[in-house]
């Protein structure tokens, strides 16, 4: 039996895919499991029986998650999962940007009650109008699942679109459409777009990478979208080049008090992710993930440990390691389960940055002794059996 916690409504459609033997309880004390979506996780204790977290959803903002490699808890996300519904919103957040649609309306509703509506519209109309973005040039600052897609969209849709992003996935290269430009450095988008938008993950090395200097540099009257987060962009300086012209929307999902209700900036409140669609594709596959982790030791996805795989557990005696990743970590676990006479039949052992997982199928289960002694292991954070 596994029990997990939900620290957020997750979509039935995910929580369905879950077998009998998964009980989800009203208390983290004791889950094995956490499906999460924006709770934050920074300062919330952590019960010991905590092996894996599932964020329906692309950012890890709000888990701490190197503390949680440091406790052996595997963190997932669900990259691609939402990123046509975070697509859709870029391209009207574009539009919206670009003729006043939402003053047009509000207009409008407030002429109701007139009956010459009709002609006072074709009198009024000229202060909403605006320009088309066919032919405009849009700048993508990072092209995985959601820059890219933007990009294809937003070429299909007659912009001359330029990508920029230095660790581009392999996969993510081979879906851009070959009308995308590449862009060998983040100033060529600063200084050539019409239309920037910023799908880049919240780092250290991230954090206000829109500053002063970077809308020093942008054409004057640009268009700036933020669906990635908030802190992204330097809103001090943000608001120093809207009032200057530099800026001449400021198109973002996050609400807070600098930028709501300010003239020339459209607040959604993160709206992005939040379809049906993509809450049931994140929860499907943020449980799927959880599934392999926990029924097969198996790890797809994850942001604080390397992705490894031994296929379905069909041994009697499977354990799962998370650990340093330090020298000689492989030869201390295989002497540790040779000295308690069990045999290895399979291992596979995989690394990402200062951590490492090591999956080990042996051909008897291992005794609460040998267990014991693998954990006490310098290193070594957590040994899990999986049954
Ligand atoms: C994401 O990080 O996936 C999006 O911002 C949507 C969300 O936070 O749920």
């Amino acid at each position: 039996m596994f029990q997990y916690y939900c620290l957020n409504p997750i979509s039935e459609k995910g929580l369905d895919q879950l077998p009998g033997e998964y009980r989800q309880v009203t208390e983290l004390e004791n889950a094995e499991a956490v499906l999460v979506r924006s709770a934050k996780m920074h300062d919330m204790a952590v019960p010991e029986s905590l092996c894996a977290i599932a964020r329906a959803g692309a950012g890890v903002n709000n888990i701490p998650i190197k503390d949680y490699a440091e406790k052996g808890i595997v963190v997932f996300n669900t990259p691609g999962a939402n990123a046509n519904g975070v697509k859709e919103l870029v391209i009207a957040g574009m539009l919206l940007a670009s003729r006043d649609i939402v003053g047009g309306i509000e207009w409008v509703a407030q002429q109701k009650d007139k009956e010459d509506i009709d002609k006072l519209a074709e009198k009024s109309k000229k202060q909403f109008a605006g320009c088309e973005i066919a032919g405009k040039k849009l700048g993508i600052i990072g092209l995985g699942a959601i820059g890219s897609m933007v990009a294809n969209a937003a070429s299909s849709l007659g912009m001359d679109v330029y990508g920029f992003d230095p660790y581009i996935s392999i996969d993510a290269a081979w879906n851009l459409s070959r009308t995308i430009h590449h862009s060998k450095t983040l100033d060529e988008i600063l200084t050539q777009c019409d239309y920037i938008t910023i799908h880049v993950p919240l780092l250290d090395s991230t954090r206000g990478m829109i500053n002063a200097d970077a809308f020093a540099r942008m054409k004057d009257g640009v268009v700036l979208l933020n669906f990635a987060r908030d802190v992204l962009v330097d809103e001090e300086a943000l608001i120093a080049a809207l009032e200057s012209g530099k800026v001449k929307k400021y198109v973002t999902d996050f609400a807070n008090p600098i930028v709501a209700g300010r003239e020339g900036i459209l607040v959604t409140p993160h709206l992005g992710a939040s379809t049906e669609e993509s809450e049931e594709n994140c929860a499907v596959m943020a449980v799927k993930e959880l599934r392999d982790f926990l029924e097969n030791g198996n790890i797809t996805n994850s942001v604080n440990f390397p992705n490894c795989s031994m296929g379905t557990c069909v041994t009697v005696g499977r354990i799962a390691i998370t650990h340093k990743n330090i020298p000689n970590m492989l030869g201390q676990l295989t002497h540790v389960l040779g000295s308690e006479g069990v045999n290895i039949a399979d291992m596979t052992n995989k690394s990402k940055g200062e951590y490492a997982y090591t999956l080990i199928d042996l051909e008897s289960a291992a005794s609460r002794e040998a267990l014991d002694a693998l954990s006490s292991l310098d290193g070594v954070s957590r040994v899990r059996v999986i049954k």
